[in-house]
């Protein structure tokens, strides 16, 4: 019996989940997400071609390799249908290696309406959220009142599809949103409607299981089974920087839950981490940099949001969070990405401790969106060196082995792999 395998965020999202998926798969027969939906965006690139995923897993560019988008994850029929069309441009067919978990919850259009009048009615306490009706779509789950996948070939979908609009729109209007200039692009509610009943169509053509039993007949063949995790763990709902989070379990606890696996059969969990750290939408982030530095590391690495194109906050790596991640998930490998942003950079710093008050801490603290978190920083010098022919790690320079270590001995986590550019081809092994 085999162990499922997980890969997971350790910030707060964005850290190179889909590249690294990508890399990873071919040593895996199955690709499997747990959580999130259409709110993540994983970007992969190899022979000039860059791709974003949002909801189908980062393996299916293996055409030998199966991907299963787990119970615990949302769907919205119309992005679905979108990335599905966007892999056909590509001669990718996804029915042939995407199965789909008839448990798998349902985003629909009137979910991203509430999600809007939910941030709106928020005012400035807003979330920032990408407004993909994740938080509406896990309400209902949580509710007993969601729809899901399966419901799609039942006799009375329309009729449980109409009712539950009603409700939302309900809850609109006692929140004061002006249902009638909501637009999802240039569409209104209506007509998005029609575009995503259609797009029903496109789903019932895929694989619909019990992904469950999938999954666990694959560890019994002795399969193995790769979990992909969407966001990061500091977005979780329960430990991240709540109500700053999305509206899913982003850790390894969410794999179990998610598709359906014994905490016992979970096996090695790689924990990815920027170099440095970025966060994109409201709340703490207290390694954040508002000055020359951190406009150079949004502007060298490209930071920008694969979902949403909002600019992404950038600051130094922080080690507190990163060591409450690898508690969280039970970490046994790190895989750290983008220190090619930093080649250029003579001075390198590293969040070792919080300095709250006169208190030194090492602890995230419940009033994490209200206290001020002064970061106590170590500096290290760059490396001043590009990356790019670098052979195996020993070849890596130096000065940044020296900064790669300094990570592993403050979080107690070996690192098993470093990504050195946004090609699949770029990354180093230990
Ligand atoms: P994900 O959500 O965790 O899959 O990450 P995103 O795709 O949202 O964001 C990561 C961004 O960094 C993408 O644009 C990737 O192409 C890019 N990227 C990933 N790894 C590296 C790396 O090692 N170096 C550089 N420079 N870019 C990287
Ligand atoms: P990937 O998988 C970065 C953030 C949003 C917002 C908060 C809540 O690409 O790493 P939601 O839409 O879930 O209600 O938003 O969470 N967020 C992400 N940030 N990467 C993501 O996914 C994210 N998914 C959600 O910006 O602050
Ligand atoms: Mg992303």
């Amino acid at each position: 019996m085999s162990k499922v395998d997980v890969l997971l965020g350790l910030q707060w999202g964005d850290e190179g989940k889909g590249k690294i998926v990508d890399v990873l798969t071919p040593g895996y027969d199955v690709i499997a997400r747990f959580q999130g939906g259409p709110n993540a965006g994983h970007t992969l690139e190899f022979n000039g071609i860059k791709h974003v995923l949002h909801i189908i897993p980062s393996g299916i560019f293996h055409k030998d390799k199966l991907n299963v988008i787990g119970n615990g994850v949302l769907i919205e029929p119309a992005i679905f249908s979108e990335e599905v069309e966007a892999l056909r441009q590509k001669e990718v067919e996804p029915t042939h290696n995407l199965y789909i978990s008839k448990k798998a919850h349902l985003i629909l259009p009137s979910h991203r309406l509430l999600d809007a009048a939910n941030e709106q009615a928020k005012g400035n306490a807003k979330i920032g959220s990408t407004l993909k009706g994740i938080g509406p779509a896990y309400t209902d789950k949580i509710a007993r009142t969601g729809i899901r996948v399966g419901d799609i070939l039942e006799f009375d979908f329309r009729e449980k599809y109409q009712l539950l609009k009603f409700q939302h729109l309900q809850i609109a209007k006692m929140l004061k949103f002006d249902v009638d200039s909501f637009r999802i692009g240039d569409m209104n509610l209506d007509e998005y409607e029609v575009k995503w009943m259609e797009s029903l169509e496109v789903l019932r053509k895929f694989h619909l299981i019990n992904s469950e039993y999938f999954i666990n007949q694959c560890l019994k063949e002795n399969k193995k089974v790769l979990a992909e995790g969407a966001q990061g763990s500091m977005l979780d709902i329960d430990f991240g920087s709540y109500p700053f989070v999305t509206s899913s379990s982003t850790i390894t606890a969410g794999v179990c839950s998610g598709l359906g696996v014994a905490p016992s059969a979970i096996g090695r969990v790689m924990g990815i981490t920027k170099a440095y750290c970025t966060r994109v939408g409201a709340g703490p982030f207290p390694t954040e940099l508002f000055d020359q530095t951190g406009r150079r590391l949004c502007e060298l690495g490209h930071e920008f949001g694969a979902t949403t194109g909002r600019a992404r906050r950038c600051g130094w790596i922080d080690i507190p969070a990163l060591r409450y991640a690898c508690m969280l998930n039970g970490v046994t490998d790190l895989i750290v990405t983008k220190p090619d942003v930093m080649n250029d950079f003579d001075e390198i710093k590293m969040c070792v401790h919080y300095n709250i008050g006169d208190k030194k801490t090492d602890e995230i603290p419940f009033e994490f969106n209200e206290v001020e978190i002064h970061p106590e920083l170590v500096s290290f010098p760059g490396w001043k060196q590009e990356l790019g022919e670098a052979g195996g790690y020993d070849q890596l320079p130096e000065r940044l082995r020296t900064y790669l270590a300094a990570i592993e001995e403050k979080t107690g986590v070996r690192i098993m792999a470093v990504s050195v550019s946004p090609d699949r081809k770029d990354v180093i092994f230990k």
